[in-house]
C-alpha cells in the first residue's frame, strides 16, 4: 500500500472518514503507531518538551528536529509525515518559511510541514504552498506564541470567535491542506470544520473535527503528573515500563540476570 498523501486526507473529509495523528520522534514509535493504523505521524516541535526535556517548544531547532523526522519517514512507508517548523524558522518572511520547509523535504524527506498562525501567517503558508509542500496551518492556542497568549488558554471564546474562524479560513485560502484547531471550543470548532472546505484537527477542540491529534508520550501514559483535560490516557506507560525495569534492576543485584542459557560458552 502506497503512501497516504495530504489529498487523501481531504478526500476524507469528503467522503465523511475521520482520522487519527499522533507524534511521533523516533523509529520505533513510528513504525508501531503506522501498523496500529494511524494514518498521520507529526514530529511536533513538542519534541522540545517531549524529547529534549525544555519547558516550552519555543527553544528547539531545525537541525534538532531534522534527524527526529528523517528517523521518522525512514522507519514508515505509508503514514503521511508532518514535520514543524520550530519557533523562529518561518516567521520572519516568507522566503525563510519557504527556505526552512525546503530543508525539510530534502534532509528529512518528510511529506508535508506544519506552522502556527492564521492571518498572520497565511503569507508564510502561501510561500511554502508555492514551494511545492503541502502545509498544515495551527491555529486557536499556538504554544509557539505562549508568552504573548498570557499561557496555556482556551482561544476563540466570546468576541474571539469571529477572528478565530477567520484566520482559519485565511490560512485555508493561503492553500492549507489542513487546519489544526487546539483549545478552541467545541461548538466554534464544529463551525469552522463546517466552513472550511479542508480538514480540522482537533486539540481539545471537541468531536465535531474530521481529525484528532495527541502527543503520544501523553495518550500512552508514559508522561506522568498532571495533563491538560483534553489528554485521555490510553495506556498507562510509566508503570509498565517502571515494573520492566525495576525487574531488571532486581535480577541484576540478586544476580538473577543473565541466566546460564544467555552466556557465550
Ligand atoms: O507539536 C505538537 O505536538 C503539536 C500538536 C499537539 C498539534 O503541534
Ligand atoms: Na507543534
Amino acid at each position: 500500500r502506497r503512501r497516504i498523501r495530504a489529498l487523501d486526507l481531504q478526500k476524507a473529509k469528503r467522503e465523511g472518514r475521520r482520522w487519527a495523528m499522533l507524534t511521533s520522534y523516533d523509529q520505533y514509535t513510528a513504525s508501531l503507531f503506522e501498523r496500529s493504523g494511524v494514518e498521520a505521524l507529526l514530529v511536533g516541535d513538542s519534541a522540545a518538551n517531549n524529547v529534549f526535556g525544555h519547558d516550552t517548544t519555543l527553544p528547539v531547532t531545525v537541525d534538532e528536529l531534522i534527524p527526529l523526522a528523517r528517523a521518522v519517514t525512514r522507519a514508515t512507508s505509508r503514514a503521511i509525515v508532518i514535520a514543524d517548523l520550530p519557533f523562529g524558522s518561518y516567521e520572519v518572511s516568507p522566503e525563510q518559511a519557504a527556505t526552512t520547509a525546503i530543508r525539510f523535504m530534502k534532509e528529512a524527506e518528510v511529506h508535508a510541514v506544519k506552522l502556527e498562525g492564521g492571518t498572520r501567517m497565511a503569507d508564510r503558508v502561501r510561500a511554502v504552498v508555492d514551494a511545492g509542500i503541502p502545509v498544515m496551518a495551527h491555529v486557536g492556542f499556538t504554544p509557539q506564541s505562549e508568552h504573548a497568549l498570557g499561557g496555556y488558554k482556551v482561544q476563540g471564546r466570546g468576541d474571539a470567535a469571529q477572528q478565530l474562524l477567520d484566520d482559519a479560513k485565511a490560512v485555508v485560502e493561503a492553500g492549507a491542506f489542513a487546519v489544526v484547531l487546539e483549545m478552541v471550543p467545541a461548538e466554534l470548532a464544529a463551525r469552522v470544520t463546517a466552513e472550511v472546505p479542508v480538514p480540522t484537527v482537533g486539540i481539545g477542540a471537541g468531536a465535531s473535527c474530521d481529525a484528532q491529534v495527541l502527543v503520544w508520550q501523553d495518550m500512552a501514559g508514559l508522561r506522568t503528573g498532571p495533563v491538560p483535560r483534553f489528554v485521555k490516557r490510553y495506556a498507562n506507560l510509566d508503570q509498565v515500563l517502571g515494573d520492566a525495569v525495576r525487574a531488571y534492576v532486581s535480577d541484576v543485584a540478586s544476580g538473577m540476570f543473565p541466566e546460564s542459557e544467555r552466556d557465550f560458552s
